[in-house]
């Protein structure tokens, strides 16, 4: 009875062993055949490469990599390299294997080049390919960065105690430099939300075609769409009672030079500066901005009015370009009377994020126009 209890259980004993090595060696099939069609999964142009480069083993003992069979292909593959190109991710980009050859060589690493091909855009991808190795690590993800004044930011965020994003923003606008230093001419004009500031000017010779007389007034133009939105501005403040006047909308270049030289001569260049544009610097030469005054003053808004401006002159298309606290980005005192116009898309979004048009540009518009 005894003898054939310990029967059963050691039957039961070499059952079970049986059952797990039938599954470790089921598991490791599993295993070698998936190992064996990753190698199978290279084309035969590569494995051809691959043979001719006495590279085969050293390749298939790896896991397969689109990269590396990318490379192989087209006869870019550098020996020296191929366990970092097996890490990079395969990317559908003209000139892909040149690429990623050229970080290799300047010694980034494949977890490097990935993020460069995710984070960044095409010009400062190409920037990057014609600078010395640098360290991306705080920077790639920051969405208007420009790799090329990654010491400018630097120097900025250690000199204003701030932080990268704030950094990176305020240098792209050229705050770390003198205004009107490194001016840079803007190439379309004509854009509604064309940024024109203390360092982009207008080309010399740019005239809007189509200035557009204010029913109010007919010596005061502006572009015809900011026009018709100022009269819709106009209508609706009186509605609510606000009443205001333009005093001053399009400025030709020579009515602008005019009036700087006046300013400059009676309270000297610093004093003007800081509240009249030099000549080609004024959105009022582009014809999309206005000066509005409040009834029975001359040249500025009534408190009452100037809270109405704010809080509604963007529905129309319209922000208040120069409001309270920009000086240190405008380089303007507040002016509480120019309103610029954007369109009301663009004036709303300005109008939400709480910043100045300088700085919204920077963010979300300078890559997609110039
Ligand atoms: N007063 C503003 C800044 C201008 O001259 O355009
Ligand atoms: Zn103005």
């Amino acid at each position: 009875m005894k003898k054939k209890k310990l029967k059963t259980k050691s039957f039961k004993l070499i059952g079970s062993f049986l059952v797990i090595l039938l599954g470790i060696m089921m598991i490791s099939r599993i295993k070698w055949t998936k190992e064996n069609i990753d190698r199978i999964e290279y084309s035969n142009e590569a494995i051809t490469i691959m043979k001719e480069k006495n590279i085969y083993d050293e390749i298939t003992k790896k896991e397969y990599s689109k990269t590396v069979e990318k490379m192989l292909e087209s006869g870019k593959f550098d020996s020296k390299y191929v366990d970092e190109y097996s890490k990079i991710n395969l990317q559908e980009k003209e000139n892909f294997e040149d690429s990623i050859n050229t970080f290799l060589n300047k010694n980034y690493t494949p977890e490097e080049i990935n993020n460069i091909f995710e984070y960044l855009n095409d010009t400062n991808q190409n920037k990057l390919k014609e600078m010395d190795h640098i360290d991306l690590k705080d920077y790639i993800k920051i969405s208007n960065l420009e790799v090329d004044k990654i010491e400018r930011y630097e120097n900025y965020r250690i000199e204003k105690n701030t932080n990268i994003q704030d950094a990176v923003t305020k240098v792209n606008i050229g705050l770390d430099l003198e205004f009107y230093s490194e001016i840079e001419t803007i190439k379309d004009p004509t854009s509604y939300t064309v940024l024109l500031n203390k360092y982009r000017g207008l080309p010399e010779n740019y005239v809007p075609e189509d200035l557009t007389p204010l029913s109010i007034n007919n010596n005061y133009k502006l572009r015809a769409k900011a026009a018709e939105a100022y009269e819709q501005l106009q209508s609706a403040a009186l509605l609510d009672n606000v009443k205001f006047f333009p005093f001053s909308a399009y400025r030709t270049k020579e009515y602008q030079t005019e009036l700087y030289t006046k300013y400059v001569a009676r309270d000297g260049k610093n004093a003007a500066d800081t509240y009249s544009a030099r000549p080609r610097h004024s959105e009022h030469e582009l014809g999309l901005a206005v000066d509005i005054r409040s009834d029975g003053l001359n040249d500025n808004l009534t408190e009452e009015h100037y809270k109405w401006m704010l809080n509604n002159a963007y529905k129309y298309g319209f922000i208040v370009r120069y409001a309270k606290g920009t000086t240190p980005i405008t380089g303007y005192i507040e002016e509480p009377w120019h309103l610029r116009y954007l369109g009301i898309e663009v004036a709303t979004d300005v109008h939400n994020k709480g910043i100045t048009f300088d700085e919204y540009y920077d963010l979300y518009l300078k890559n997609n126009e110039k």
